[in-house]
């Protein structure tokens, strides 16, 4: 968890979360699980662990060694599985999903990026190119599409080269009020088969948020609107187009 009003004081905002290491304590949650094609992975079994915070995740974009690589053909489904925490390993024990406490946990959207590595995934630290695959809103216009579930599914494209990429996941806990959107993010090692050709992009460099982006600090009609809302509906998440290949 970060927030962009804090990213001056990371250090002090790291402390605070090692003192609160509660388990949903705070309401806040993590992806330790992939699901590729809808099979769970072990925890941490594929997610970085340790990073960049905007990149990858607290403590999450130097760990590639410590972590294994999953598989999947080109359009093929991955989700992330959201487990409520203030963690990385060590704080955290590996357990059950538990729908009491579990899932994604705040309202508000979630998007994906994949960046290929331009050499070993392992030693890749995520500073090269990200193109975006997909953003869950709320595609009914009064609720976010993945609050409350246990994880958020995106499909890599079709088109996608084969290859190492890191796949990373992002979770808003969204507000309108300026600074105080709160962002989740922990990144997958994944390699992608298959026989893709297309050329990804538009393509950033991470972290590349504005905190004014209406993405992220959301304009306040747009926010729990309570009935369908043709605003809330065509909410566009912050980044680049998606690259849907
Ligand atoms: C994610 O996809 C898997 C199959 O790939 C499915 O079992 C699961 O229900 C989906 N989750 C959500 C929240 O849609
Ligand atoms: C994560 O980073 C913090 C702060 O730098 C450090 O205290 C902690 O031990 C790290 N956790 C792991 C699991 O490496």
């Amino acid at each position: 968890m970060c927030s962009f009003r804090r990213v001056a004081s990371q250090t002090a905002l790291i402390s605070g979360l090692l003192l609160s290491g509660l388990p949903s304590a705070n309401g806040h949650y993590g992806f330790p699980v992939v699901l590729i094609n809808g099979i769970a992975s072990k925890w941490w079994e594929f997610i970085r662990w340790d990073s960049e915070p905007m990149v990858c995740g607290w403590n999450g974009t130097k760990t590639g060694h410590r972590t294994g690589t999953a598989k999947i053909e080109a359009g093929g489904v991955i989700g992330f599985r959201a487990f409520a925490a203030t963690y990385n390993e060590g704080f955290v024990k590996t357990r059950e999903f538990d729908a009491q406490i579990d899932g994604v946990g705040h309202t508000g959207p979630g998007q994906a990026y994949m960046s290929k590595a331009p050499g070993a995934l392992e030693d890749y630290e995520g500073d090269g190119d990200w193109f975006k695959i997909g953003t869950s809103g709320a595609s009914d216009g009064m609720y976010w599409d993945s609050t409350g579930k246990p994880e958020i599914n995106f499909t890599i494209p079709k088109a996608t080269p084969p290859g190492k990429y890191l796949v990373r996941v992002e979770h808003f806990n969204i507000s309108p009020q300026f600074g105080m959107t709160q962002l989740f993010v922990n990144c997958a090692q994944v390699e992608v088969t298959g026989s893709g050709k297309g050329t990804p992009g538009p393509t950033i460099k991470l972290p590349g948020y504005d905190p004014a982006d209406p993405g992220i600090w959301i304009p306040r009609a747009m926010y729990n609107p309570y009935k369908p809302s043709d605003l809330l509906k065509k909410y566009k998440g912050p980044g680049p187009e998606i690259w849907t290949g």
